[in-house]
């Protein structure tokens, strides 16, 4: 393997800190966000905390979290984070602290699938939400369709195929 130093001479990019907006990183290194599956009641739980710190521990510079729905429309399990529930705030304060106790920093990333979220969801089929209303051609086809856009403007609803 690899030692640090060695790869600090071949790559002399990668282990230079890299400033992003407002914070910095230590390193160019970072885990590209990929869904987990170990969320608990929606919730961030103790393997989260425990996967993303020995990360933190290993050298990583950033850690990108799984996608976190920021609504229920978006249709996802309970094995999700769930960003639109304030019982996040908790476990993710934890997770935080432990990551940046290794010297590694983490971003949310918060996601909607819009016209794509899953109909297999109740939440989905009853109301879908999308900044769009153009139609989805890959959407297969639902018993009812319909969709709004999250504005202020009195709603706008489609319906058909
Ligand atoms: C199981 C799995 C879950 C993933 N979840 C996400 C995700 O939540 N958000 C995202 O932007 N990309 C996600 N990805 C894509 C990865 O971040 C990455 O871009 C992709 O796997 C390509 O990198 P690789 O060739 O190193 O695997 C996921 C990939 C896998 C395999």
């Amino acid at each position: 393997m690899v030692k640090q130093a060695e790869a600090a001479v071949q790559f002399k990019h990668l282990f230079t800190p890299l400033r992003i907006g407002s914070f910095s990183v230590r390193n160019r290194i970072l885990s590209t966000a990929h869904a987990t599956g170990y969320a608990q009641d929606g919730l961030p739980s103790q393997r989260h905390l425990d996967y993303w710190a020995s990360k933190a521990r290993g050298g990583i510079g950033l850690i990108v979290t799984e996608v976190q729905p920021v609504h229920p429309s978006a249709g996802t399990g309970l094995n999700s984070i769930h960003a639109y529930d304030d019982a996040c705030i908790e476990p993710f304060r934890k997770a935080v602290e432990a990551v940046h106790r290794h010297g590694a920093k983490i971003v949310a990333q918060l996601w909607h699938p819009g016209r794509a979220s899953s109909w297999r969801s109740f939440v989905v089929r009853r109301s879908l939400i999308s900044i769009s209303l153009i139609k989805l051609p890959t959407l297969p086809p639902p018993r009812r369709r319909s969709c709004r856009k999250p504005s202020r403007t009195p709603t706008r609803r489609t319906t058909g195929s």
